[in-house]
């Protein structure tokens, strides 16, 4: 399966933070907030995948990321001129999933929680398994439901509305920054048309899912931690959460080499190179603790 990974966006909501730089390269804590999106598809197995960023910041992306090849990816980019919505991924990068399943997960989005890798792996096995699968999204539940798009879920656990925004939200789960879809979502991705507000909404493709009868909806317990780090108090809040994990365990998330390595993108000899090309540092010493002591 393919990833993209969509990291463009105004950020509006940080400035004066995102005036030179964009959101999705904001320190949390100790790494590039796209660090963290990118370290959860690579955790689902998905090893190529599209980062779409606005022009003007795609030389910085570049620079941070590069091919991808030093973490065992095949990384390429595309420009979004404006920020048309989060259906506009699938527009994009409509060349690159050419017809079949595929992965979307936004920039600001950070996922921590026991049980995550078997959860996405086993969620892409299942969307890849057959060309009408479906599609596969997850909630949490927030306290603040009118700034997100809302799943209202039947007894079972089946999805019965999904609105984007409401002003009376039927329930309090929050659909997250992460979609799997199987090979239809080109098409009804351009079936959407603008909403309200000027944008394309991947709501409106969760819903055609859900009218096909092929919406299956996964709820993160309270066990699991999810941000989207987009304004000053939830991109601190990230910060401070990640911190005090990585501390207590002295074990980091969302290390990219650390994760290429255990999920077998790269050798061992390829591990070393990376480090190599590493300044001195506290995220270089952490990878040569892990390779001799874990
Ligand atoms: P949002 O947080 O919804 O939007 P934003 O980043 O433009 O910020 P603000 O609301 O403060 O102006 O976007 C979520 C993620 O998706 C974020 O990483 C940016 C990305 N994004 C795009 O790349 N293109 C888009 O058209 C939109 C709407 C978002």
């Amino acid at each position: 399966m393919k990833g993209i990974l969509l990291a463009g966006g105004s950020g509006s909501r940080l400035w004066p933070l995102t005036q030179v730089v964009s959101k999705n390269l904001l320190p949390v804590y100790d790494k590039p907030m796209v660090y963290y999106p990118l370290s959860t598809l690579m955790l689902a197995g998905i090893r190529e995948i599209l980062v779409i960023t606005r022009p003007e910041e795609q030389a910085l992306f570049r620079r941070v990321l590069g091919d991808g090849g030093q973490f065992g990816l095949r990384l390429s980019y595309a420009a979004q001129a404006e920020p048309r919505g989060l259906a506009d991924a699938f527009l994009i990068g409509a060349a690159f999933v050419a017809g079949g399943p595929a992965a979307l997960i936004l920039g600001d989005n950070i996922f921590y929680g026991d049980g995550l890798i078997t959860l996405l792996a086993a969620t892409r096995e299942r969307i890849e398994s057959a060309p009408d699968a479906g599609a596969s999204i997850f909630s949490y539940t927030v306290r603040d439901p009118g700034r997100y798009g809302i799943v209202e879920l039947d007894a079972a656990g089946h999805p019965v509305g999904i609105e984007e925004k409401p002003a009376r939200p039927k329930s309090r789960n929050a659909v997250v920054g992460l979609y799997f879809y199987d090979g239809r979502v080109t098409d009804y991705a351009r079936a959407v048309r603008p909403s309200a507000r000027g944008e394309i909404e991947i709501t409106d493709i969760n819903r055609a899912y859900l009218e096909a009868g092929a919406l299956s909806v996964t709820r993160f317990g309270r066990g699991y931690a999810w941000f989207d780090a987009g304004t000053p108090e939830s991109l601190i809040q990230a910060g401070a959460f990640l911190q005090a994990v990585e501390e207590r365990q002295g074990l980091k998330v969302g290390c990219l080499e650390e994760i290429a390595w255990r999920q077998g993108f790269i050798t061992t000899a390829q591990f070393d190179a990376a480090r190599a090309r590493l300044p001195d540092s506290a995220y270089a010493r952490y990878l040569a603790e892990i390779r001799d002591n874990f």
